[in-house]
């Protein structure tokens, strides 16, 4: 098979690049490495049993000729390329949505024009403000008013559904709609606001550990590798056309309890410190207090069990930051 990957270069996609490669499939990567990196890439780029099977395009989803030759060429298409990290979607407002919107448009038209089956990353940011818990995909959404930007990234993920799901009906597009909950594993980058890579940086270089509010919003955390399969088990589903999914870990855990977890794996000296929410983001910055996903509906299509736990999870990625650091010489 020949898949597709936009945002191959990016932490979940170079995962899913190296998963099909080592099930002998064909991996095409486009990526114009905004927030992705060849260094992702780069552990398996090399592989001599990979060499003449993976084919990488530095290039953006609008360049339009290219990206009809790889709809075309390929056979299936994962969808990962956006704007991501609330960080970055602070920084960069109008690129962000551009690329979320207009970029899914894109994608999302070549594969019905070549009638590519298509899978479309969208979030767990798309619920908003709720409090309860689990989140099922059937639930009704709440989001703060439009000035307060960082639901521009919830509603441009939530357009994406609409629009991936309008396709669906009116040209039978086989799209499958996957709600990433935090997806953590080593190559995540701390640089756009994601908390794992973040706090483990701080742990390392025996910095304060920085838990902005009180400390009491809480996550769910899965590893990459479980995700992986689950994108990848979609895929091979006839029944998952046309379906809005859940993928994500149920061991839930506020940020002060992860952040002292990070201190006592990493060995660190370092202390938690709490800071206020407008001194860390915009004024009118929002959080979402709570995020644990319904994994019902995903475990009735197709065998869903996220088996890494929090603790195993964070000796990978500690590891994986204590060598990067150390090999920059920051430690
Ligand atoms: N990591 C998570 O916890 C998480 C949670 C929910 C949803 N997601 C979604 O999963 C997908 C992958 O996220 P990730 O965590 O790997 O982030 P990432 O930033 O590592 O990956 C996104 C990739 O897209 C690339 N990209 C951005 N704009 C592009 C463009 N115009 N053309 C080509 N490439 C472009 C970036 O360079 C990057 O490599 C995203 O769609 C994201 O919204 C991730």
């Amino acid at each position: 098979m020949r898949v597709l990957i936009t945002g191959g270069a990016g932490f979940i996609g170079s995962y899913l690049a190296e998963a099909y490669l080592k099930k002998g499939d064909e991996v095409y990567i486009i990526d114009d490495l905004s927030t992705g990196s060849l260094e992702n890439i780069k552990s398996f780029q090399n592989n001599p049993h990979f060499k003449d099977r993976l084919f990488v395009f530095t290039d953006s989803i609008f360049n339009h000729d290219l990206m009809l030759e790889l709809t075309g060429t390929c056979d299936a298409v994962f969808h990962l390329a956006a704007a991501v990290g609330v960080r970055y979607i602070l920084d960069n407002p109008l690129e962000s949505i551009k690329i979320n919107i207009q970029g899914t448009e894109k994608v999302l038209e070549l594969c019905a024009k070549f009638k590519k089956k298509v899978l479309i990353a969208s979030s767990s940011e798309v619920y908003g403000k709720h409090l309860h818990a689990p989140l099922v995909e059937t639930d009704n959404i709440i989001y703060g008013p439009s000035d307060k930007f960082r639901w521009s990234y919830a509603a441009s993920k939530l357009m994406d559904e609409f629009t991936a799901l309008a396709y669906f009906r009116t040209k039978g597009l086989k799209v499958i709609i996957a709600r990433l909950f935090n997806t953590v594993g080593p190559r995540q980058s701390g640089a756009y606001g994601m908390v794992i890579p973040r706090l483990t940086e701080q742990a390392l270089k025996n910095e304060p550990l920085t838990v902005y509010g009180d400390g009491t919003q809480s996550r769910t955390f899965t590893f990459v590798e479980d995700v992986v399969k689950a994108l990848i088990a979609l895929m091979e589903n006839d029944a998952a056309a046309g379906e809005v999914f859940n993928i994500g870990g149920t061991e839930e855990i506020s940020i002060f309890n992860l952040a002292e977890k990070i201190i006592k794996h990493t060995g660190s000296s370092s202390e938690v410190v709490l800071i206020p929410y407008e001194k860390a983001f915009e004024k009118d910055f929002e959080d979402m207090l709570r995020r644990v996903p319904g994994i019902e509906k995903i475990k009735k299509f197709i065998d869903f069990d996220p088996e890494t736990d929090l603790d195993t999870i964070l000796r990978h990625v500690i590891a994986y930051y204590r060598e990067k650091l150390t090999s920059s010489s920051l430690i």
